[in-house]
């Protein structure tokens, strides 16, 4: 018997103006499209934006439907909107914002199994790794590739 540990590490920033330029705008692309939710069950408005390998940054928002599952996290939106509008095009980095009653929530919001699982999905169909930034009122934090936020994720087939 083996006992096996995993560790994972991730960059807090203190605030937007910490981050390079293109992130910064990443993050502020995501916190744009959190206007662009639809969530009138849950008040709990979530923007993503994804930035291509070539610089091009598309956004989404979470979309909720009265058959609860029917509804769509911001993240898979914005995922499957930029593989399906831009097909085979590499995605290097996704930024997660979320706001309660106007206001950015205090804590980095943190995605879905779920969600993180697409995430694993397009990573590998990228061939890169995908950055992801995840957005609060006073912190962000960088997690350099999904298996950061999802270990041992299932990529098999
Ligand atoms: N939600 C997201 O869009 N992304 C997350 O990372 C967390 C949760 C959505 C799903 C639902 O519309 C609402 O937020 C409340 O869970």
């Amino acid at each position: 018997m083996t006992n096996k540990e995993i560790r994972i590490s991730y960059i807090e920033y203190n605030g937007i103006d910490e981050l390079k330029t293109d992130d910064q705008e990443l993050v502020k692309a995501a916190i744009a499209a959190t206007a662009t939710a639809y969530a009138p069950y849950s008040n709990f408005h979530v923007g993503a934006a994804v930035r291509f390998e070539d610089g091009e940054v598309v956004q989404g928002s979470n979309q909720e439907n009265a058959a609860y599952p029917s509804g769509i996290c911001a993240e898979r939106t914005t995922l499957f909107y930029a593989s399906a509008s831009r097909p085979g095009k590499p995605m290097a980095a996704l930024a997660i914002a979320a706001c309660q009653g106007g206001k950015l929530i205090e804590e980095p919001v943190t995605p879905c199994g779920a969600c993180r699982q697409v995430m694993a999905q397009y990573q590998l169909k990228s061939g890169m790794p995908m950055r992801i930034l995840l957005v609060g009122a006073h912190k962000i934090w960088e997690f350099a590739k999904v298996e950061d936020l999802l270990p041992l994720m299932f990529d098999s087939i």
